[in-house]
């Protein structure tokens, strides 16, 4: 694929944005050291209301470019949340309160406007679970993916055309070409979802946030269309934040795995880790079938009760009345990290400082 100039455009503070993220389609992936891709730290997530609600609870986590990043919990947890608050589409009434993100050591958290809007697509794409929501659909695919090409990557005419085919073609869509001017409900719900990938890859960003990205798919075509989104964003250096229900999805992509509950992150580390021995009560819980692609979340069967809403939380920690392992201390305070390592889990009964006590 050809490696088309950038425009150079800046940003209100005189960034220049083409230097924060133009690394070409078959870049290879920046080595660690150049620092964190994205780094969240402490984010917090309110819903404004007569009484201010916390969606996301001090949330941090980092990704390192290339990396596939899963998040994963229940419905409500607060997984779609952060993936927005990382796309800077969280609006009134709900609005990020506390914390702050990074990305590429530049603060992104309080970007507006046309600064955040660049970003977006450019530098961080998405795909989300309906690609009907994603397309327009009274243009054809065609015409979408050359104005998004001209848009984050300044081509136009035959050269625009040639990217959106290239891209057509990347994503196994056949006869691109012929493609290029039918219509989204030309295309079946795997060959759309297909489609938005090509879109979200348009701006050749270095991230993306796909939420529930195989879920509205048959689950035959849910491992393709998984295969697919893997193997494009390796080959492009391209991180994930993949956000989804499915563990199966999550041990078939994912390099590490954030577990989400009630707002918060109870537990983090690399998916082999995390799925052999999970150290949350409630992870445990998750982990309890045996992973396999195209199977949800199961049912904690043995841990009773559902999930808090965020307006009812408990004291304490947020899973105590749902937890096999609760003591008295569980109750009292929200607990901290029980490691500093590359796994850890919020959990006291798993702190050995806290037992040493
Ligand atoms: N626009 C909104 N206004 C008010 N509350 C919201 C809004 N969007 C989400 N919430 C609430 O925020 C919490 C977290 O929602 P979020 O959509 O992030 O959950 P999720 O983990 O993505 O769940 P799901 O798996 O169902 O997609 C939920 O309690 C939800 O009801
Ligand atoms: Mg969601």
């Amino acid at each position: 694929m050809p490696d088309a100039p950038l425009p150079i455009d800046r940003d209100s503070d005189g960034t220049v944005m083409s230097e924060i993220g133009q690394a070409p389609a078959t870049s290879p992936v920046l080595s660690a050291d150049q620092g964190p891709l994205v780094s969240v730290r402490d984010l917090v997530v309110t819903l404004n209301s007569a009484n201010p609600v916390q969606l996301v609870r001090g949330a941090s986590f980092d990704m390192a470019p290339g990396e596939i990043l899963g998040m994963v919990g229940e419905s409500g947890a607060g997984k779609s949340m952060i993936g927005t608050a990382l796309t800077g589409l969280v609006a009134s009434p709900l609005a990020i309160t506390g914390g702050s993100i990074h990305y590429r050591g530049r603060r992104i958290d309080r970007l507006q406007g046309e600064a955040m809007r660049r970003l977006r697509g450019r530098e961080i794409g998405a795909i989300f679970q309906d690609p009907l929501t994603a397309l327009n659909p009274v243009f054809t695919i065609g015409r979408q993916l050359v104005e998004t090409i001209g848009e984050h990557l300044g081509l136009s005419g035959q050269a625009a055309r040639a990217e959106a085919v290239s891209l057509l073609a990347q994503v196994g869509i056949p006869d691109p070409q012929g493609r290029l001017d039918s219509y989204p409900h030309e295309f079946s719900g795997g060959m759309r979802q297909r489609v938005v990938i090509a879109l979200a890859l348009a701006g050749r960003p270095s991230l993306i946030i796909a939420d529930e990205p195989t879920t509205a798919l048959d689950v035959s075509i849910q491992g393709q269309v998984i295969e697919l989104l893997r193997d494009l964003c390796a080959r492009r250096g391209t991180a994930v934040m993949l956000i989804t229900h499915d563990m199966g999805v999550i041990a078939a992509l994912a390099d590490r795995v954030a577990v989400l509950y009630a707002g918060r992150i109870v537990e983090i580390g690399p998916v082999a880790e995390v799925i052999a021995r999970p150290r949350h009560p409630y992870t445990q819980g998750l982990m309890d079938s045996i992973p396999e692609l195209g199977r949800r979340l199961p049912r904690l069967r043995q841990i009773t009760g559902a999930m808090p809403r965020p307006d009812a939380l408990p004291p304490g920690c947020a899973f105590a009345p749902r937890c096999p392992k609760v003591i008295e201390a569980c109750h009292q305070a929200v607990p901290a990290f029980d490691a500093d390592g590359p796994h850890r889990a919020a959990c006291i009964r798993t702190d050995a400082r806290v037992l040493a006590a």
